[in-house]
């Protein structure tokens, strides 16, 4: 099969890079889960998870069982905890692919131990309390009496407390510094219980770089490890983070190339709906990319491309397989040419936090967004 114009390109080496930084960072000590779950956030689960393990990270996080199973398939054989915790009729596969979950209710750790029993197996659990997300985990009150209940289990091991933050990238640090306190009263309990843990985590990126206090001995970066970044605001914690050494670096680039340029009238209707029409005689191309690879349409005529190292913008609404740029003040563009989404082109870069800020969203979205139709290739 012919390679496609439209890719996406993922290089690894700026992966690890990034990699080595926050271990760097963080020193002896202080371990890393390496986030890799929806597709280790559009670069690819397995690439990414190999080239964490080759580089020592000591957990994998994926968001559900099956991506676990996946990496198992591939070959990972290091420790995977299920970020996103397990229906009860996913216990099963947990237990055959040994892949770890956070524990979240007393139902599930029924169900769990009910399962464990079963097969003659123990299951690692990561007890987590929801200390302000509002989301998965047991509620400070009901934190104790989970506890409680792992501990008299002979099948689950406790392999880990947690928590997650909600605002660790936002410039007021008041809820932070609650969940942080919320949290180490948690800990207290543990404490209190005897129970002996081996892995105490709560940071994301924001949190990681931003808070050392909330590191324990493992910390759970996603985000950061892809070259992104989520607000500008962190930009002097990210210096202090890495003390002048290594800079993050993006890791993946979207690429495509003009498939067709046709000069236009002044005043032609442009795309769908006609949205944008020349107000002169252009030059206007076409390329093969549109909002079923992930480019969201919500981007049609706010969005810029770089083209023979400059930037251009996209004109008229974003269709499913294509979109048009104005290359009308880029008289030296031709069909065939090389067209960045987001990444660097010669001197000029369009970041994925911008183009996602076009997009009123996250570099997160924009980035788990780049669908399964574009390919990626991996540079080493
Ligand atoms: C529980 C948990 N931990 C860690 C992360 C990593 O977060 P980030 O990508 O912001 O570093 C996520 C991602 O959403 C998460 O859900």
């Amino acid at each position: 099969m012919p390679q496609r114009a439209t890719y996406a390109e993922i290089n690894l080496g700026a992966f690890r890079r990034n990699l080595r930084i926050v271990k760097n960072a963080l020193g002896p000590g202080v371990g890393v889960l390496a986030v890799v779950k929806a597709d280790a956030y559009g670069h690819g689960a397995i690439p990414c998870a190999q080239a964490a393990v080759e580089e020592g990270v000591d957990w994998l996080g994926v968001g559900i069982v099956q991506e676990g199973i996946e990496l198992r398939a591939s070959g990972v054989s290091s420790p995977v905890l299920v970020l996103g915790s397990v229906f009860p009729n996913e216990t099963e596969a947990l237990i055959q692919h040994g892949l770890s979950t956070v524990l979240t209710t007393q139902t599930l750790a029924d169900a769990l131990d009910k399962a464990a029993t079963k097969a003659g197996k123990t299951i690692g659990v990561h007890v987590k309390v929801d200390t302000g997300m509002g989301r998965l985990g047991a509620t400070p009150e009901n934190f104790p009496a989970l506890l409680e209940r792992v501990a008299k289990s002979k099948n689950l091991v406790v392999q880990g407390i947690s928590t997650h933050f909600s605002c660790a990238d936002e410039d007021d640090s008041e809820y932070t510094r609650l969940q942080i306190s919320r949290f180490n009263e948690a800990l207290e309990q543990v404490e209190k219980s005897g129970l002996d843990v081996p892995y105490i985590h709560s940071a994301n990126s924001a949190a990681m770089i931003k808070y050392p206090e909330t590191w324990h001995n493992l910390t759970r970066p996603g985000l950061i490890l892809y070259g992104a970044l989520l607000s500008e605001s962190l930009k002097p914690f990210v210096e202090k983070f890495t003390e002048g050494g290594d800079r993050f670096q993006p890791v993946m680039q979207w690429k495509s190339r003009i498939i067709q340029i046709n000069t236009l009238p002044p005043g032609a209707g442009l795309s769908y709906g006609k949205t944008h029409s020349a107000g002169r005689e252009s030059r206007i191309a076409t390329l093969p990319l549109g909002y079923a690879d992930g480019l969201a349409r919500n981007l049609s005529n706010k969005m810029q491309v770089l083209i023979r190292g400059g930037k251009a913008p996209q004109v008229g609404n974003i269709c499913m397989d294509m979109i048009l740029i104005d290359v009308t003040d880029v008289p030296e563009a031709l069909e065939g040419d090389e067209v960045v989404i987001f990444g660097k082109q010669g001197e000029e870069t369009i970041r994925v936090e911008e183009v996602a800020a076009q997009s009123e969203t996250l570099p997160y979205e924009t980035l788990c967004a780049v669908g399964k139709r574009v390919p990626r290739i991996y540079l080493p």
